[in-house]
């Protein structure tokens, strides 16, 4: 069993200072799991072991299958065997805190499945070997405080998936590679986007007086009342803004359309900002793909166009897809096979995206000609700052706390039943089409009020 090969490991190739006692407990700390059906070691942790020794060449050929070795924290000296680089399954090295020493082998580049490198704090020198490149999977590298010199090579710009860099404390020269800089957090992409978004917001209510005089005579009416007395044409517009607010408020199927929109938002956000990253870490996959997206796209419109377009058949189409959608998304993140997860996820995203033609259709339709842009407007605004803006961060936070793509993507998921819910409610409410509808009362009399205004 591997319990002897692990022992083997330990004993042979390091030599312990504190005798027995000492071994025992190292023993009784290092946690090694096996894989069940080979018996193989895949993980080993002697981090904190008190190991005293060094690495022989042949130090890895006996645990081929290693996929996690951790190290660090113990009073390892010498150099790391380039025959590192034929343990191929490896993900994840920490050897940090070490008293390590000689150049890191370009045999390094081989570990192509690396996410996460750590040989901080040891005495490493000579150069990074530019094969680091090869280690395109890396999200993790430390080389913190030890006697690098020479340049950082520029292959290192290759990573494009390191989240976290630490080369602090060496004797590096020559420039630091410039497209190193656009490596972001995923905070500061946060943070960016809300930035970005928050003019958007602003204007999405300003622009809404100015929007609704849409006829020639209106515009005039506007002028005059601007130039009559500004102010007096702010606080009307104010008092007008508020009372159209007040108007889409009341509007049970806008206000059950738009927090369905929202919730679906919520999901689709995270899902093109977390996709690629999860779909990576769960099914090793390279890309997601948007094909889906715009044949989804067209077919819900078709599908409108073929069922007579009412709203209630809106929330209808609305509800199903995005039901049936959520289904197969959901099950296509429990599946352990890729190409199982990428049908059903293609599926399911098709579904999910032919709801954008009807949740237009329903925004436009249920509200007056004239109240049709401050609609879209706030519908715009909302999905954006409670749909996709505050998801995409809060899934990082879940993901931060369980550590699972694949549980988060099934929470994050489930909120699309929450969509489909709401739309279900709309399919019962009373609704009125109002898209050709000749004025309405209150229309009406808002006219009237502009007249008795204008000098
Ligand atoms: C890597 O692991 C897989 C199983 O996860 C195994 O089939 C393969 O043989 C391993 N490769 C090496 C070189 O150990
Ligand atoms: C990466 O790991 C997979 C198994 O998880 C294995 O099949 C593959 O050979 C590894 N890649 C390399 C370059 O060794
Ligand atoms: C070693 O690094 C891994 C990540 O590469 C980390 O999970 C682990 O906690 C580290 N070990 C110690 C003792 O800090
Ligand atoms: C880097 O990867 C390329 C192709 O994947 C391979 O030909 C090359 O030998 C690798 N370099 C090193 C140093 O592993």
């Amino acid at each position: 069993m591997s319990a002897n090969k692990e022992m083997h490991f330990s004993s042979s190739r390091t030599s312990l200072r504190f005798g027995s006692l000492l071994f025992l407990m190292t023993v009784m700390l290092m946690v090694a799991m096996c894989d069940a059906s080979s018996g193989e070691v895949i993980e080993l942790d002697l981090s904190c072991s008190c190991l005293h020794g060094r690495f022989h060449s042949n130090t890895f050929q006996n645990i081929p299958f290693l996929s996690s070795l951790d190290l660090s924290y113990n009073d390892l000296y010498g150099q790391i065997p380039s025959s590192i680089g034929k343990l191929s399954n490896l993900t994840s090295v920490n050897l940090s805190c070490n008293h390590l020493f000689g150049q890191i082998t370009s045999s390094i580049g081989t570990l192509s499945n690396l996410t996460s490198l750590r040989l901080s704090s040891n005495r490493f020198s000579g150069q990074i070997p530019s094969s680091i490149g090869n280690l395109t999977y890396l999200t993790s590298l430390s080389l913190f405080n030890n006697q690098f010199s020479g340049q950082i090579p520029s292959s290192i710009t290759k990573l494009s998936r390191l989240e976290y860099l630490n080369l602090g404390y060496n004797n590096f020269d020559g420039e630091i590679p410039s497209s190193l800089g656009s490596l972001k957090h995923w905070r500061y992409a946060f943070w960016g986007e809300a930035v970005l978004m928050a003019p958007f917001a602003v204007l999405g209510f300003l622009m809404k007086p100015l929007q609704l005089k849409v006829g020639g005579n209106e515009i005039a009416v506007s002028i005059e009342t601007y130039k009559s007395s500004y102010k007096n044409a702010v606080s009307k517009s104010c008092t007008q803004f508020g009372k159209d607010m007040i108007v889409l408020c009341k509007e049970k199927v806008f206000v059950v359309n738009v927090l369905g929109y929202v919730s679906y938002n919520f999901v689709i956000g995270a899902y093109s900002y977390w996709g690629p990253k999860a779909g990576y870490n769960i099914y090793k996959m390279k890309n997601a793909d948007i094909i889906c997206g715009i044949i989804g796209t067209l077919s819900g419109g078709l599908i409108l166009d073929r069922v007579t377009a009412t709203i209630p058949n809106a929330f209808k189409l609305l509800s199903g897809a995005t039901f049936l959608g959520a289904i197969f998304c959901f099950t296509a993140f429990t599946l352990k096979s890729l190409y199982g997860f990428i049908a059903l996820f293609a599926l399911g995203e098709l579904l999910v995206f032919a709801t954008q033609a009807p949740v237009n259709y329903v925004c436009l339709h249920c509200v007056e000609p004239s109240l049709r842009p401050l609609s879209m407007a706030i519908s715009t605004v909302a999905i954006h700052i409670f749909g996709d803006v505050p998801s995409s961060p809060l899934v990082g936070i879940v993901q931060d706390h369980i550590n699972s793509w694949r549980k988060t993507a099934l929470i994050l998921t489930s909120v699309l039943f929450l969509a489909a819910a709401i739309w279900f409610i709309g399919i019962f409410i009373n609704s009125v089409d109002r898209f050709n509808g000749e004025e309405s009362e209150s229309e009406k009399q808002r006219r009237q009020e502009q007249s008795i205004v204008t000098p």
